[in-house]
């Protein structure tokens, strides 16, 4: 009876739902990639109906596969890619445009008309962030202005915003209420609505005067609410009818307390399709000088929201599979390793895959990709690493960005995602670092930190001290670099990021 937690991850790239038991290890696993639409360069799409059937298949196969029926599950936790924009129509339950992805580019004129001469940091003391393209607000603003009939429909109050987290747990809640349900409900917690630009930092709501600026009735945003508490049960007729949804994070947030970054001063990185660094600052909000964000990292239940600083880099997985699906030069995601382990350095080559501008901590939306020093001495494998090595260096930049802001010297790095399987970039990540790089037992951090959330709101576990207990380190990777090199490589990486500028 009520032994396990399932977690709804809902990223860019798949859905999935893993399963949980009390002690934070993996009993099943269920994963499923949806499509990417790339309708013109810079713009990235999803289907929000594809996010949701995959995300109910997964929960159902993640019981199918060990065994399991919904009387076993305690609780569920959602965790979602950020950011990415979902309008639907309360009365119809049908998205009005495609969900427009965290990646996408499309609103920078927008932005900038927004920044105008306040400048680009025109809200960064209420809400923690620069304006970009990146944040919500501006993605909904331009759906408002560009979709048939959306502005009128939104002014009526028929229009409904979600990121992604706000979809799936309104889908889950009975979305329409057919059947004579109670319609879904319409929620999100403090992490996502922190990603919008929408939201004040401090009393953690909906600013007005920035909707109003931004043009977004405020009848379209959800309730905002805790990370940790019950929001509603699952509705929908399926395995997991019933069971209370009591946990939602977004996914950066989710890793860093699946990792139990639990005290200030505590940092992980994640290596998905971006890099994600959150530094935990505690309760009070630390505001950015070097190029981070100041976002909030959790808040469960009644306890005082917890604040952190985080590095968000747009592209380094994505740079994998771009290789793999753009170049061809790999034929799966995995076979990086070994193409990159086949040439023994770069070669001189440096690959700054600014597809989508900079992210932290520069903010460049006018820079776009290179690859800088080739010769006719450069080969696949020297391009292999120089991908791989381009993560390792916006980690860097990053880390002393976060230095900069908050004095925090790390000592380790605590590290998790997909692209952690990959020795090669841990070592170098170690060495251009200087520090040893930590790997947990239990890398799936991401959807561990939406259970804890879940398991804490129900009392399957008892407190932060049952997340910290569970933390174990799996891997660590010790520099071996000498310093000279370290800084000759990272010396030679930002001579490359410069060439980005100034393109768009
Ligand atoms: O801010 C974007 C981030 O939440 C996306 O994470 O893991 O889906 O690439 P991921």
């Amino acid at each position: 009876m009520n032994q396990y937690i399932a977690a709804i991850d809902q990223g860019t790239t798949s859905s999935r739902c893993i399963i949980f038991d009390h002690d934070g290890s993996v009993v099943s696993v269920a994963q499923k990639e949806h499509r990417q639409f790339f309708p013109r360069a810079g713009w990235v799409e999803h289907d929000p109906e594809e996010l949701w059937l995959n995300t109910r298949e997964m929960g159902a196969a993640a019981l199918a596969k060990a065994d399991l029926r919904r009387q076993d599950i305690a609780a569920i936790g959602i965790t979602n890619q950020r950011e990415t924009t979902v309008v639907w129509d309360r009365t119809t339950g049908k998205p009005v445009h495609n969900a427009i992805v965290w990646q996408d580019t499309r609103t920078d004129r927008l932005v900038e008309e927004l920044a105008g001469d306040h400048g680009a940091d025109r809200y960064r003391d209420a809400t923690g962030l620069p304006l970009s393209t990146y944040f919500a607000g501006p993605k909904i603003r331009w759906i408002l202005d560009n979709v048939d009939g959306a502005r009128a429909l939104a002014e009526q109050g028929r229009l409904a915003f979600g990121t992604v987290d706000s979809w799936i747990l309104w889908k889950l809640t009975g979305g329409l209420g057919e059947d004579g349900q109670e319609p879904g409900v319409h929620i999100t917690d403090v992490t996502n609505a922190s990603r919008t630009m929408l939201m004040n930092l401090e009393t953690l709501q909906w600013d007005p005067q920035i909707c109003d600026e931004f043009g977004i009735p405020m009848s379209m945003l959800p309730e905002i609410r805790s990370s940790s508490e019950v929001y509603g049960h699952a509705r929908e007729r399926g395995p997991l009818a019933g069971v209370p949804i009591a946990g939602i994070l977004g996914d950066q947030q989710a890793a860093t307390f699946g990792q139990a970054c639990l005290s200030p001063g505590e940092a992980k990185n994640t290596y998905g399709t971006g890099n994600f660094l959150l530094l935990n600052t505690g309760t009070k909000p630390v505001r950015s000088e070097h190029g981070l964000l100041t976002t909030v990292c959790y808040r469960i239940g009644e306890a005082p929201a917890v604040y952190a600083l985080e590095g968000s880099v747009a592209v380094t997985g994505s740079l994998v599979q771009w290789l793999r699906d753009n170049l061809g030069i790999i034929e799966s995601a995995g076979d990086i390793e070994g193409l990159a382990a086949s040439v023994p350095d770069n070669g001189g080559a440096y690959f700054v895959p600014a597809f989508s501008g900079l992210f932290a901590p520069r903010w460049r939306p006018d820079a776009r990709g290179v690859i800088a020093g080739l010769t006719r001495f450069v080969e696949k494998g020297h391009l292999a690493r120089a991908a791989l090595e381009a993560t390792a260096y916006q980690t860097r930049e990053v880390i002393e960005a976060m230095h900069a802001d908050s004095g925090v010297e790390l000592s380790t790095l605590k590290v998790d995602g997909g692209m952690v399987a990959n020795g090669l970039l841990m070592q170098f990540q170690a060495d251009i670092l200087g520090v040893p790089v930590v790997r947990p037992v239990v890398a799936e951090t991401t959807a561990l930190g939406a259970a804890y959330a879940a398991g804490l709101a129900v009392g399957f576990w008892d407190s932060e001290d049952d997340i910290r207990r569970n933390w174990a380190t799996g891997r660590t990777w010790e520099p071996a670099m000498d310093e000279d090199d370290r800084e000759r490589l990272y010396a030679e990486w930002n001579k490359a990021v410069e060439r980005t500028y100034n393109w768009a």
